[in-house]
């Protein structure tokens, strides 16, 4: 087994998606209520008002966590629940809820990674300019501060930023998110500035605060797979994943557009070419604050796509085969993508890797004999993590793996018509059901992964 005595199995989930009660705890408005409430936004006008109800069942659910024996749990916080209108005065019940989370998992031995931003901009922010007001970067900031003040006592483990290329890309680019918005390049390119410089300023303020505190970044990818070993291929694909897109509505999917100036300390130079006219001003002293050291570099990772050598020493995208695999939500199923992905990352940034994310939706239901039975999503994770263990016996530096999600959830604009949990919920009765997935990953976890390998 390639994997480490302390690697984490974890699972995972975000605020808008689980908790609910989105008018308790005074918790305050955010982009995403603005979101669902407008016609044909998301799937069957759905929401997450209610969603798995977590904010009063968390209790049961981290009952669930310690009967599935994972050993860490990845969630985010509600900026809004801690600071109803994004800054000033802190709300007392939005502390006491994640304090007595926090409280639960430490009580079954479940190590709580907290993610500060899943998407769910406060809504007060949004209407003085959100992320493409320079003062979101010092909002970002206090809020980090407040959350490593009142939690790092008791949380180690901080995530800054969820998959920024989504709430900036899709939400700002094609509008398919939160806020629902199509700007201009150049207001695009400003934000995703003061992204990555909020992120910078939380590393510092948090590394202040809990000196003793592990701090990452999740980003994601579609990882290009070469279609052979040929070094030529190999070659090609890596040079594809790093690559500077700069096509319509896609120029925000970039690797290294969203991880070069943090681990790297600096843009990359064919991003910087390409975009040049719709960048806002760079400063060095950005870049400084931007590249903060991490402890690890997490990444969520569903799929990939083929890719191999064009001959002149360029790539080209290789078209799959009909009929090939793919999930509920029409991702393609490939575990490859588990391998490369990490190799890749860990050769270009040399950080220890966590997948952050990584699993499928299947349309699951209950069984007449009450049980959900989900051997797709077993013969998913094997796969991927399979080819995980492969990676780290190459000699990649991975730390942990959390599976998307713990619990069927509200899928954003597609509400809840995709099931990705191992644990099965009844939106209508809010009861949770394990699914074969979960026993499965109990045995896993209970293996430390051997089962990976015996199988
Ligand atoms: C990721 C998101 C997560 C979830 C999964 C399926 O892009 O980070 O919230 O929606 O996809």
């Amino acid at each position: 087994m390639a994997f480490k005595e302390k690697f984490l199995w974890g699972t995972a989930t975000s605020s808008y998606q689980i908790e609910g009660a989105a008018y308790e705890g005074g918790r305050g408005k955010t982009v995403w209520e603005d979101f669902c409430s407008r016609p044909g936004k998301v799937l069957g006008g759905q929401n997450g008002d209610r969603a798995c109800d977590h904010y009063h069942r968390y209790k049961e659910d981290v009952e669930l966590m310690a009967q599935m024996g994972i050993t860490s749990y990845r969630f985010s916080i509600a900026w809004s629940r801690i600071l109803p209108d994004g800054t000033g005065a802190v709300n007392e019940e939005g502390i006491a809820f994640y304090s007595d989370l926090v409280d639960a998992l430490l009580k079954k031995n479940i190590i709580p990674f907290v993610t500060l931003f899943h998407w769910d901009l406060p809504y007060a922010l949004y209407k003085k300019g959100g992320w493409q007001n320079p003062d979101s970067v010092t909002w970002f900031r206090e809020y980090a501060r407040i959350i490593a003040s009142r939690l790092g006592e008791r949380v180690k483990h901080f995530i800054t930023f969820n998959e920024p290329q989504c709430f900036i890309g899709l939400g700002h680019v094609t509008g398919e998110h939160a806020p629902g918005n199509k700007m201009s390049k150049k207001a695009v390119f400003e934000m995703a500035h003061h992204v990555l410089l909020a992120h910078g300023n939380a590393v510092e303020v948090i590394r202040e605060r809990v000196p003793d505190a592990k701090i990452g970044y999740a980003p994601t990818s579609a990882v290009p797979i070469p279609v052979s070993n040929n070094p030529k291929d190999i070659d090609a694909a890596r040079k594809a994943y790093f690559s500077i897109s700069s096509e319509d509505d896609n120029y925000m999917w970039n690797v290294s557009w969203w991880s070069d100036p943090v681990l790297l300390g600096r843009y990359p130079e064919e991003g910087i070419r390409v975009f040049a006219k719709d960048l806002p001003e760079i400063r060095p002293e950005d870049m400084k604050i931007i590249s903060q050291p991490i402890d690890f570099y997490g990444q969520n990772i569903y799929h990939g796509y083929p890719v191999r050598s064009d001959g002149n020493g360029g790539w080209e995208m290789v078209g799959r085969n009909e009929g090939y695999a793919r999930t509920a939500i029409g991702w393609p199923v490939t575990p490859e993508s588990l391998y490369w992905g990490p190799r890749f990352l860990y050769e270009r940034y040399k950080k220890p890797i966590i997948i952050t994310e990584n699993g499928l939706s299947c349309h699951d239901w209950v069984s007449l004999d009450g049980k959900v039975r989900d051997p797709n999503r077993i013969d998913f994770m094997d796969r991927y993590l399979k080819a995980l263990n492969l990676a780290a016996k190459d000699g990649v530096d991975i730390d942990g793996y959390f599976a998307w999600s713990m619990m069927d959830n509200f899928e954003w604009a597609k509400g809840y018509f995709e099931r990705f949990g191992m644990v099965y919920v009844n939106y209508e009765t809010q009861e949770r059901i394990l699914k074969d997935s979960a026993y499965w990953y109990r045995d896993l976890i209970q293996s430390r992964g051997r089962l990976l390998e015996e199988t």
